[in-house]
């Protein structure tokens, strides 16, 4: 048993949120997450006024789906911010938008979305850089709370600093008032980026194909064999040519997949 001076976890508990864990979202808790999961669920023990974990277990591992996706909010990581991993962004400007000249939309989907930095920084080199031209983005994410956010497209001013300048002046609108110290995304491009729940570890809906998609910073809490099964439906999405970006600490490796190193962590689809 681990003890933080609130309510316990005992080893059975917390073995058993693992596996619910795992066979939800596809992550994949250390040992060491123990105290984690304490620390993070220990509000909701309050506000049911439990005080063992099974209590609070036997209604998310239940038919409460409001408490499952709550417990699953609180135990995803979602990190990001805006232009993260820039060279991925150079190579969008120079490369994949820099061939384009089809008349059709360009599509790019951030999977894994979190609070939508990432979507938004497509957003605004699409905005730029395809002029008049039809683009959409759809953003995704398996957490209803930074899904929220991201539709929002408001941000605190020390969350902006990867936003180049010309983009802050074009692209986002300085807070005023009540509203002093944040931004809001422009509405030119909010209206062509969509934010939906989806599980990328679940067989996905329709989503047509994409000529870019960004899958960063998530397959770090897969196993192998998850990553292989999210990276293998993702290509499916893909129209031949475009584009796979996956995080800089991240790796296909062993993955047989129908896919061309262009450079590390950018393939293109064969
Ligand atoms: C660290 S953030 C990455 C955000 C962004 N892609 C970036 O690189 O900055 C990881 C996101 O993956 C989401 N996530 C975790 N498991 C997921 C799953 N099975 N399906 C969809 N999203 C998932 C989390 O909710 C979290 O918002």
């Amino acid at each position: 048993m681990v003890n933080t001076g609130q309510v316990e976890i005992t080893d059975s508990e917390f073995k058993e949120f693992r596996s619910f864990l795992y066979n939800e979202t596809g992550i994949e808790l250390s040992d060491k997450k123990r105290t984690l999961v304490m620390t993070r669920l220990a509000k909701r023990l309050r506000a049911y006024k439990f005080n063992t974990f099974s209590q609070y277990f036997d209604l998310i591992f239940g038919h409460d789906l409001k408490e499952k996706q709550q417990a699953i909010d609180l135990l995803t990581t979602n990190e990001t911010y805006f232009f993260r991993e820039p060279e991925h962004f150079k190579f969008l400007t120079d490369t994949i938008i820099g061939e384009w000249n089809s008349p059709r939309s360009f599509r790019a989907w951030s999977a894994a979305s979190s609070t939508g930095e990432e979507a938004y920084s497509i957003g605004m080199i699409l905005a730029d850089k395809l002029a008049n031209k039809p683009w959409e983005i759809q953003g995704t994410d398996i957490s209803h709370t930074v899904l929220n956010a991201a539709s929002n497209g408001h941000y605190q001013m020390n969350r902006i600093d990867g936003i180049p300048p010309s983009y802050l002046k074009r692209f986002c609108l300085k807070g005023r008032d009540e509203f002093e110290g944040s931004l809001l995304v422009d509405s030119k491009i909010r209206q062509k980026v969509r934010f939906y729940s989806m599980n990328l570890t679940k067989p996905l809906p329709e989503t047509g194909l994409f000529d870019v998609i960004f899958l960063r910073n998530v397959m770090i809490y897969f196993d192998a064999k998850t990553k292989e099964q999210v990276v293998r439906q993702l290509i499916e999405r893909i129209r031949p040519g475009g584009y796979f970006l996956i995080g800089h600490s991240e790796s296909l490796k062993g993955m047989n997949v129908t896919l061309k190193l262009i450079k590390p962590t950018i393939y293109q689809k064969l």
